[in-house]
């Protein structure tokens, strides 16, 4: 009899295979059991007794926030290493229903992936979500907050051009306040030694700047010349709750990398800028030109950088 039926199930493998499933009347019942024995062989397969998945290759990019050049590279990066995506972008997602991000995170989990890259406009979100989760969380930026992967690939980028941080004089300049990718590199760059200084309007300055162990200048004509370093932010004009300056043509006037700030600064300089640029704003296209720039650099080192550390927080080989 289980003969019989082993051999009948044989059959309905064959008829499934190019069909089309849009309602459960697609199926015959016998379709549908072969489809629930099948399955229970393959879970076998998968998951050990104590719920631990043997075959995790994917990693889940939980993007709530735009992003262009953090989401492809660490989709880049999990392909160099063999490994898929599980990709969920906020307007496509249940987030659109009401569902809480702490929910996504847990039913993302369910599907085992081995790590989830997660952007959110919530300052802390993927701390929170790292408690929830059975995998690794990587911050691909949070809010105000932090961006670590961002100072990774500057600090690379910077590391690539003088090979040693001690003595390099870097100058972040224009929107610190509500900057991640500023803090995280105040971070990363004062550990490795260099020595780190802010220059922007007051209202564009977090409240108690200092305390972050850098320097603090209004002129930006005054601290440029001496920069190896010239890190442009872009103006966040998203999240800003009142306009902070009093216009874009006096904010690029005093703040922006413009052709004469060019001829001041070092011809050994390096000038970064995390992207998206508001060209003409904080950058002029003529600086984006210049061989000191290093924006596109700085993406091809994000894929790199993201790379490595997938590998080195996943355990797989490069
Ligand atoms: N620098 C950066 O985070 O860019 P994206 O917003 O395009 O990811």
């Amino acid at each position: 009899m289980t003969r019989l039926i082993d051999l009948s199930y044989c059959r309905f493998l064959m008829s499934l295979a190019g069909r089309s499933l849009l309602d459960i009347s697609d199926l015959s019942r016998e379709e549908l059991l072969f489809l629930l024995n099948q399955t229970k062989t393959y879970k076998k397969t998968q998951v050990s007794k104590d719920g631990v998945a043997f075959s995790r290759q994917s990693v889940a990019l939980l993007f709530f926030e735009p992003s262009t050049r953090t989401r492809l590279s660490f989709e880049t990066a999990a392909h160099r290493l063999g490994l898929s995506t599980i990709n969920l972008e906020e307007p496509n997602s249940s987030a659109k229903k009401g569902e809480t991000i702490f929910d996504t995170a847990r039913n993302i989990d369910a599907m085992r992936p081995l790590a989830m890259v997660i952007r959110h406009s919530g300052s802390g979100i993927p701390g929170q979500v790292s408690r929830l989760v059975n995998v690794p969380v990587i911050n691909a930026g949070d809010g105000f907050h932090a961006h670590p992967t961002q100072a990774l690939l500057d600090a690379f980028t910077i590391y690539e051009a003088f090979n040693e941080f001690k003595g390099l004089r870097v100058v972040i300049i224009g929107d610190i306040a509500h900057s991640r990718v500023a803090r995280s590199n105040i971070q990363a760059l004062r550990m490795l030694g260099a020595q780190v200084s802010v220059c922007a309007p007051p209202t564009l300055l977090p409240p108690q700047v200092e305390k972050l162990g850098v320097g603090v200048s209004y002129d930006l004509d005054d601290c440029i010349h001496d920069a190896d370093v010239v890190m442009c932010l872009r103006l966040q004009m998203e999240r800003q709750n009142s306009f902070q300056v009093p216009t874009l043509t006096e904010f690029t006037k005093r703040f922006g990398l413009t052709l004469e700030r060019l001829e001041k600064i070092k011809e050994t300089a390096l000038i970064l800028h995390p992207g998206p640029i508001n060209r003409g704003v904080e950058m002029m296209s003529v600086a984006l030109r210049d061989p000191r720039c290093r924006v596109i650099q700085q993406v091809e080192n994000g894929v790199l950088i993201r790379t490595v550390l997938l590998s080195e927080i996943l355990g797989v080989a490069r």
